[in-house]
């Protein structure tokens, strides 16, 4: 038995959506807690399956955790600092946070190796290159699938990242806020959410400077304690429903945004020639003015366009006159959704690093697949605006990153609904 998700496409959408707080900073600031002497309080968490996941992973170390509606109280005081061997940390990327917050807690971590989204290679030698730089050393056991990660002591020191990497970035972050004397890290990664943690880690007693910038530098501390948190928006939920009202909005307002970090995005829709106005944290889509334009999109490292957008974006540039060029350069063969937008009548073809993606093309509903979590986001684009029913499988990797989808799309006037089918 599982869940599937269909779509009647072709119905106009109006209204108000609110943007949930972002599953990309949360993911981090939930292991990000159990570096504090006391108890953390993180405001505005998403219902994600992701949340689930790593509070499983904080119970495991014996920490007190209390998920409420819209926040969650992380409380250390009996905190052990056992291996996180169970299943949970295969279920998501960002498992691997703790790996850098247990190193700089307790100075040793025994963990599974972490799991998330497939779509293609996705190495984590940045983020062992930094614990070791900081003075661990790294074991791996193929077999078990495990890593083991010790220091006798971790030393403040320079690390140049090869490549900004959001992960290695915060990471590393979490394992020098206590580490003796200072860290310097160079060529490190800007996004909003290493802002946002970096702001909780400060507000923990942490002294970090020039989060956002190319070079963060950290004073080590001795303790972090308790302390009360809210996290920012999510530019990607934010952006999806940019892209949806661009698709099939008459006039949709999409509240609680920054809109400077969707910048690339809204240039980018503009280009194309959807309407839109900024108000405040709000954003009011207008839809589109005549037939959409193709436009060539490049992925780039923040403030550049984001990969996560990039696999919605392609289910719009179905219906934008010519053809649209995008080059992927941040996971190469992110194109997995081509192929399902292909299933339903669209014209994409790919050569990793790019796609090729000529409209505009009628799509029709068929099954599909969400093979990833922005796959399925593209998937539910394109089912709404598809002609007849799209019916979506794989939706576990949806409920993963996008706190109550249908809810928001029925809100606007979208016919979407779940439904349970026989394996
Ligand atoms: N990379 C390395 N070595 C490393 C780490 C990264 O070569 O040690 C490479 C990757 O292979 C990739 C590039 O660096 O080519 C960027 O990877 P990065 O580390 O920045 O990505 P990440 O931290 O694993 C986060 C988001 C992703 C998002 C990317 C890029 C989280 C939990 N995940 O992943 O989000 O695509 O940054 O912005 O924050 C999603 O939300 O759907 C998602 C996949």
């Amino acid at each position: 038995m599982a869940e599937v998700i269909k779509i009647e496409g072709g119905h106009e959408l109006s209204g108000t959506v609110r943007i949930s707080a972002a599953k990309n900073a949360t993911v981090a600031l939930i292991p990000a807690t159990v570096l504090a002497e006391g108890v953390v309080t993180i405001f505005g968490v998403p219902d994600i399956a992701d949340v689930g996941a790593l509070s499983t992973l904080l119970r495991e170390l014996n920490i007190d955790v209390t998920n409420l509606e819209d926040h969650i109280i992380v409380d250390t005081k009996h905190i052990q600092n056992a291996p996180l061997i169970s299943e949970a940390a295969s279920k998501l990327r960002a498992s691997y946070y703790f790996m850098g917050a247990l190193l700089g807690r307790y100075k040793e971590v025994t963990m599974r190796m972490p799991g998330g989204c497939d779509f293609g290679p996705r190495p984590i030698d940045l983020h062992l290159k930094g614990f070791k730089a900081l003075g661990a050393t790294v074991d791996y056991d193929p077999k078990e699938g495990m890593y083991h990660i010790k220091a006798e002591e971790l030393r403040g020191t320079r690390i140049y990242l090869d490549f900004a990497s959001v992960g290695a970035t915060i990471n590393i972050m979490l394992a020098a806020v206590k580490a003796k004397g200072r860290t310097v890290i160079e060529n490190v990664a800007k996004e909003p959410e290493i802002i946002d943690v970096a702001n909780l880690l400060t507000k923990m007693g942490a002294r970090i400077r020039g989060a956002g910038t190319d070079t963060i530098t950290i004073d080590g501390v001795e303790h972090l304690h308790g302390c009360t948190h809210e996290i920012i928006p999510d530019r990607i939920e934010a952006g999806t429903f940019l892209i949806i009202a661009a698709a099939m909005g008459k006039r949709i307002i999409v509240d609680n945004v920054i809109p400077q970090h969707l910048d690339a995005l809204i240039s980018k829709l503009q280009e194309m020639g959807v309407e839109m106005e900024l108000v405040g944290d709000s954003i009011v889509v207008y839809g589109r003015k005549g037939q959409l334009k193709a436009v060539d999109v490049k992925t780039q490292i923040y403030p550049g366009f984001a990969t996560d957008l990039q696999q919605p974006m392609t289910a719009l540039m179905t219906q934008a006159q010519g053809v649209s060029h995008v080059r992927e350069t941040i996971y190469q063969t992110r194109f997995k959704q081509c192929e399902e937008l292909n299933r339903m009548g669209a014209k994409c073809q790919t050569e990793a690093p790019m796609a090729h993606i000529e409209g505009p093309t009628q799509l029709m509903g068929c099954d599909v697949s969400a093979t990833d979590l922005r796959c399925g986001a593209a998937m539910i684009i394109a089912g709404l605006m598809a002609n007849g029913v799209t019916t979506i499988h794989n939706v576990y990797h949806i409920d993963r990153g996008y706190d109550g989808i249908e809810g928001k799309l029925i809100a606007l006037g979208a016919k979407i609904w779940r439904e349970v089918e026989e394996d």
